[in-house]
């Protein structure tokens, strides 16, 4: 069966790529702004290309790691997604209550599935999870919270719940919490593969998910309760749980020109700067400091985190895995372009030098742009590994999961 998020995948990075165009040209005052595309940016990238490689491919990975055969694509998970995405799609930027309410309850019961899907996809004799597993796992956790609260925004359920800093909570429980714990987990499945070696401290692995997950439960309850004794130690301790990982990566491969030859494990480490930056820039913020514009960069500091790292991992991992899939004969190369890597990085720079500059605009607008070339060397990879695939040419090639 054809593993339709890949191509739910292709189509929402397509579209992530025309919105950071259209943000461009509206930072440039070329079209007029549109109101409510701002949540669709950021959330074709997060829920549109990211979710859906994820729910399509942790199933399979965990059941190759448990030798159990392929499972078929649950259509029931599916379509619970992409109907919560389309009704959140048509909600949020209206702000329709009934709509946001119905998505997200239909995302949160995926999510919910999908986790069972994986706690099941263990071997029979193993009670125990996997390390991937429980960080995946962990992951989606993390993710129903998110949920719950980003749903709740525009519902009042902040109030009920008792949430200082709502928005707050949502951004952390989705990016510290579900994207890091999975992404971490993802590069425990792909390193030793793809980079044909070990990590260099093989025995730290679990004490990095212990360190991550409590990490980030802490910098959920931070912005929760708006106290910094539990945004600190959590930042610190998921901080060091991800320098940790990342050295993990870099020591092994650090002398080894070959690797370094190609734009993939750039993507993948050089995305975590985007990652640290706002992690620096936080305590600038919460001590106040004078003249240090806080309030522009709440508003903006987000999309950095999302395009420059989220993204920017996709860019590596979504044509990786989607080779893997649909041409188990070919070698399993992280994906990714040198044009990508330059534009998505200074596209980052620009971003932040439009919130300390006055008439950022133009800044801004060079941002999107950058971002938008980015994309583009992503969508026609992906293309061409899918079109084979999805084309009328082979409808009937088998796919037939790889090694
Ligand atoms: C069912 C799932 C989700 C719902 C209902 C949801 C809802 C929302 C809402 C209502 C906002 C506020 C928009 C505003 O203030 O104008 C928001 C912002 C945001 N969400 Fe989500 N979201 C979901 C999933 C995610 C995921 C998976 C991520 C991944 C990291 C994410 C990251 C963000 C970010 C970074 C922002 C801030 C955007 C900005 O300030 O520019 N969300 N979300």
């Amino acid at each position: 069966m054809m593993n339709l998020y890949f191509l739910m995948t292709f189509l929402f990075l397509a579209v992530a790529g025309l919105t950071a165009l259209d943000a461009a040209l509206t930072s440039w005052t070329i079209i007029p702004w549109v109101n409510g595309l701002r949540w669709l940016r950021v959330h074709f990238i997060t829920l549109g290309a990211l979710t859906e490689l994820l729910f399509g491919l942790l199933p399979l990975l965990a059941a190759k790691r448990a030798s159990l055969p392929k499972p078929r694509t649950r259509l029931d998970i599916w379509l619970l997604l992409n109907a919560g995405l389309m009704l959140l799609l048509a909600g949020i930027p209206i702000v329709n209550q009934v709509l946001i309410f119905v998505g997200g309850t239909l995302i949160f019961a995926a999510t919910l599935l999908l986790g069972h899907q994986l706690y099941q996809l263990r071997p029979a004799n193993r009670a125990t999870l996997s390390l991937p597993n429980r960080f995946y796992l962990t992951g989606l956790g993390f993710f129903l919270v998110g949920i719950i609260v980003g749903t709740g925004l525009w519902l009042g359920w902040s109030d009920v719940l008792a949430i200082q800093v709502p928005i707050e909570v949502h951004i952390h429980a989705n990016n510290w919490g579900l994207m890091s714990l999975v992404f971490a987990g993802l590069l425990i499945e792909l390193y030793p593969r793809v980079m044909k070696r070990p990590f260099h401290w093989p025995n730290s692995l679990n004490k990095i998910y212990w360190m991550m997950s409590l990490g980030a439960l802490g910098l959920v309850l931070g912005p929760w309760f708006s106290s910094l004794y539990f945004t600190v130690p959590g930042l610190v301790l998921h901080l060091s749980a991800t320098i940790w990982l990342l050295l993990n990566i870099i020591k092994p491969v650090w002398g080894d020109r070959a690797q370094w030859a190609k734009p993939g494990l750039w993507h993948l480490l050089t995305a975590y700067f985007w990652f640290l930056a706002p992690v620096l820039i936080a305590p600038l913020i919460i001590l106040q400091v004078p003249g240090f514009p806080g309030a522009g960069i709440e508003a903006n500091a987000p999309q950095a985190l999302i395009y420059g790292w989220v993204l920017q991992f996709g860019f590596a991992i979504i044509p990786y895995f989607a080779r893997r899939l649909f041409q188990p004969e070919a070698e399993a190369a992280l994906g990714g372009s040198w044009l990508s890597l330059i534009a998505v990085h200074v596209g980052g720079v620009a971003l932040w030098v439009s919130i300390f500059v006055e008439n950022g605009g133009v800044w801004h607008g060079l941002a999107y742009g950058l971002w938008t070339i980015a994309i583009m060397p992503i969508v026609v990879e992906l293309w061409r590994i899918l079109h084979p695939v999805f084309g009328d040419e082979h409808v009937d090639t088998a796919v037939s999961p790889t090694d």
